[in-house]
Parts: structure tokens; C-alpha cells; sequence
């Protein structure tokens, strides 16, 4: 189980970022009081626009930066993330598909350094890569170099190699961005099986239908602050609205009118 509990992210602007930005406030509030709960079995995701922190906030779950305010807490034994760093990171796996493999390694060696580097031995290293590499059709690539793989195999083995470590808490920071529909689709299967291993699992998305039909829960999340959580069908009743879309423009308004108008 993960608890996000109260966390705050503010980033400081520097000069150029301001100009850019058009303010003159040199803080930028990412994340905002933000709380909420994943269990095992459970796909939660975080749906919001461009810019509304959803970023920030794995990257704040995964350990990679500090929150401001508040803390996250993972299992019965509560590991402080933000305290107890290094105990958690092994919990977790972070996905993005932005994460760049080196072009001159095939899968296969990727695969059995990052397995290594996780201090795991070798035949769990060869179980985790069967699996993998059948699930993402990498096999018949394992041996060819990355520079020489198409885009969506070099994204699923990089997802692959984000998961040699059978973590018990996968991240996935927008999982189908710039993915064709079919590797899309490899990827939300596998992450609905990992769900169904009793794997915790956070996304984040901007786009309604992956959340609409990935997402056990949907935690709205706009210019900072989680707006609305709950199932579809919650989210639905409580907007009086037929489809994620719908509620989505109901909820990003009501924001709006309680920030006055400055979103
Ligand atoms: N390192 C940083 N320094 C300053 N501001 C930042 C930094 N990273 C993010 N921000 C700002 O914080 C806010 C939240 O950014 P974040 O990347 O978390 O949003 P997001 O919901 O992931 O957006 P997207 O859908 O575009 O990926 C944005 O206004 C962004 O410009
Ligand atoms: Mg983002």
C-alpha cells in the first residue's frame, strides 16, 4: 500500500523561467496539499491537464525529488519516502517513456546490467527477462543494438528493464505517450496484469479514455491540487455526467471559479 499524505512541491524560478512564464512570483506551487491512497491490486491514475503536477508528484513517490511539505508512506511499516529513501527505492519501479537507453547495448545486456545493479542473482535475472522480454516481444531483438531498433521496441524494453526488479509499486509517468495503438495496448495489458498480481500500480495521464478504462480510481488533479478522487462511476454520479470528458470540463470549472478565475 502507498499513502501520499499532504505533499507540497514548490520549485523555485529562476529569471529566465519567470519571463517565460509571465510572473513575477519566483515560486512555482506544483503540487499542492496533495493526499491519497493506492492498495495492492489496484491501478490508481492521475488525470490532468498539461502542467497540473502530475510529474511532479510521481517523481516525488519515486524518491527522485523531495516533497516541500507532507510525506508518503509505503506498506504496514510505513517507510518514510522522504526519511527512509534508500529502504524505499527498492519497492519501487519508475517508468516514463522518456527514459533513454544507450545506443550501442542490445536488450539482453541492458537487461542483465540494470539486474545486476539491483544486486539480483542470475537465474532471477534470467526468470524476470523471460518473462519479460516474451510479454514485449523482445526475444528475437535481444542480441540487435538499441540505435538499431524501432521506436516502440526501444520503449517496451526500456519498460521491460524499468521492471527487472519485480517491484511490488510500479509508477508509470503517462505510459502510452508517443506509443502506436498496439504497443499501447501491450503495455495497459501488462499493466492490468501486474494489478492483477497484486502489484500497486500509479499512473498518470492526461488523455480521459486511459484513464476511463484503465483506472480502478482517478484522482483529478489540476493546477496543483487533487481535485476530485474516486471510481468512474463515482466521478460520474457526483458530476451528473454520462463520460469522463464531460465530468473532466465540470471539474476543471469549478476549479477555476474557487481559484476566481486565474487558471
Ligand atoms: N524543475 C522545475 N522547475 C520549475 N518549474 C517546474 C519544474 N518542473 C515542473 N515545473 C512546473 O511545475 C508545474 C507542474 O509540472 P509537472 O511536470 O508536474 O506537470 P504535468 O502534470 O506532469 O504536466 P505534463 O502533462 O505537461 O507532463 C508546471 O507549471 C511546470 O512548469
Ligand atoms: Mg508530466
Amino acid at each position: 500500500m502507498l499513502r501520499v499524505e499532504n505533499i507540497t512541491k514548490i520549485y523555485k524560478l529562476s529569471k529566465k523561467q519567470m519571463r517565460l512564464e509571465n510572473t513575477k512570483d519566483p515560486r512555482k506551487v506544483a503540487v499542492n496539499n496533495v493526499s491519497f491512497e493506492v492498495h495492492p491490486g489496484e491501478i490508481f491514475g492521475l488525470l490532468g491537464p498539461n502542467g497540473a503536477g502530475k510529474t511532479t508528484t510521481l517523481r516525488c513517490i519515486s524518491t527522485l525529488i523531495k516533497p516541500d511539505e507532507g510525506d508518503i508512506f509505503i506498506g504496514k511499516e510505513r517507510i518514510s519516502v522522504v526519511h527512509d529513501d534508500d529502504k524505499a527505492r527498492g519497492h519501487f519501479s519508475f517508468l516514463t517513456s522518456e527514459l533513454k537507453l544507450e545506443d550501442h547495448f542490445t536488450p539482453n545486456y541492458l537487461f542483465n546490467f540494470f539486474g545486476s545493479l539491483y544486486g539480483l542473482a542470475e537465474d532471477q535475472i534470467e526468470k524476470h527477462k523471460e518473462k519479460l522480454f516474451s510479454v514485449f516481444g523482445i526475444n528475437e531483438f535481444r542480441e540487435i543494438k538499441v540505435k538499431q531498433l524501432s521506436t516502440g521496441m526501444k520503449q517496451k524494453t526500456s519498460i521491460a528493464i524499468s521492471l527487472v526488479n519485480d517491484p511490488e509499486i510500479v509508477i508509470f509517468d503517462e505510459p502510452t505517450n508517443g506509443l502506436d495503438v498496439l504497443t499501447a495496448k501491450t503495455v495497459t495489458d501488462y499493466l492490468e496484469t501486474l494489478r492483477d498480481e497484486g502489484k500497486t500500480v500509479i499512473i498518470s495521464t492526461h488523455i480521459m479514455s486511459v484513464a476511463a478504462k484503465l483506472c480502478d480510481r482517478i484522482g483529478v488533479i489540476i493546477d496543483g491540487k487533487l481535485r476530485k478522487i474516486g471510481t468512474l462511476q463515482q466521478i460520474l454520479d457526483d458530476t451528473k455526467t454520462n463520460d469522463l470528458d464531460d465530468a473532466f470540463f465540470i471539474i476543471y470549472k469549478e476549479a477555476h471559479e474557487a481559484e476566481g478565475g486565474v487558471i
